[in-house]
């Protein structure tokens, strides 16, 4: 393969490598890590972001207990965000295998792969210093590279991402959350803006060179795919460890929680649409598994 076969995409890579040599993020040392306990003084997420927020569980803590239940959603968001890189990273190295050296692409995704493991160097501060178990997904990461041009996995890859950028631009704004936390949510923003821009301009580009077989693959595989991306934000183990009695259940039948789904995936869902990958005969499947409204 000697030939550049996206041609928006390798400028846009071009573009995203000047970027980050403007502004990449040391989190070890830009963060201070020392100047906030991880206490339960304050929040750790938006309240509002929490899978018990408002049901019958979350009215019966009190105050101190809901700010520790907040550092337990968070570091086990964390820990499915460590999972998340970790998948996203074996996408884009596999990838890296088929793209020539002379692609601008290669060196992008070499640069976004270093992101990745800062943050999740980052995630993995934040969880030991939580003084939380080390939660983390107990499935195995699974990655299918079958059809559509590796339009599947970068899918997979904005899903995730636009999904953590939904949270961390509400977490970073908020008063109410531990300063540390605000921080990590704005180093990841800072840089996961980046990769969401490389991962919409390979889809969209991909997509349009698919054949109708491939776009059928896509169109039903990515619902379902999505679905279990969004499942790993109800970590069961957070409710045993606090003795919350099935608190996986009821949060994932929590009306908030199920709002706060389609809206953390709304910015994918209207890109998806926009570019055809949800189309009128699919949208009921992503409706019926509550990812939009
Ligand atoms: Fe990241
Ligand atoms: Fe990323």
């Amino acid at each position: 393969m000697t030939t550049i076969e996206l041609p928006r995409t390798a400028a846009r890579s071009t573009q995203l490598v000047a970027a980050s040599q403007r502004a990449t993020h040391d989190p070890f040392a830009e963060i201070d890590w020392d100047a906030r306990p991880l206490d339960d003084h304050a929040y750790h997420l938006p309240p509002e972001l929490l899978p018990l927020f408002g049901t019958a569980a979350w009215e019966s803590m009190s105050e101190d207990e809901r700010m520790a239940y907040s550092r337990h959603e968070t570091s086990a968001l964390l820990g499915a965000g460590i999972w998340f890189e970790n998948a996203l990273m074996q996408i884009v190295l596999s990838h890296l295998l088929e793209i020539p050296v002379t692609d601008p692409m290669h060196r992008y995704l070499l640069v976004e792969v270093a992101d990745e493991c800062r943050h999740s160097t980052m995630f993995g501060e934040y969880i030991r210093r939580s003084g939380t178990p080390a939660y983390a997904p107990d499935r195995p990461v699974m990655i299918d590279e079958s059809d559509g041009g590796r339009a599947l996995s970068y899918l997979l890859v904005l899903a995730i991402e636009e999904y953590l950028d939904y949270a961390n631009r509400l977490t970073m704004r908020d008063e109410r959350v531990n300063d540390l936390s605000r921080q990590i949510a704005k180093l990841h923003v800072l840089e996961e803006a980046r990769h969401v821009s490389f991962a919409r301009s390979f889809l969209s580009e991909v997509w349009e060179q698919l054949d109708a077989t491939a776009h059928e693959v896509v169109r039903d595989a990515a619902p379902v795919l999505v679905a279990e991306i969004v499942s790993l934000a109800v970590d069961p183990a957070v409710y045993d460890e606090l003795g919350i009695e099935d608190g996986a259940d009821i949060a994932r039948a929590n009306p908030h929680h199920r709002t706060n789904i389609v809206a953390g995936l709304s910015k994918l869902t209207t890109f998806l649409t926009d570019i055809g990958v949800i189309d009128d005969a699919h949208r009921p499947t992503w409706a019926s598994f509550g990812l939009v409204a």
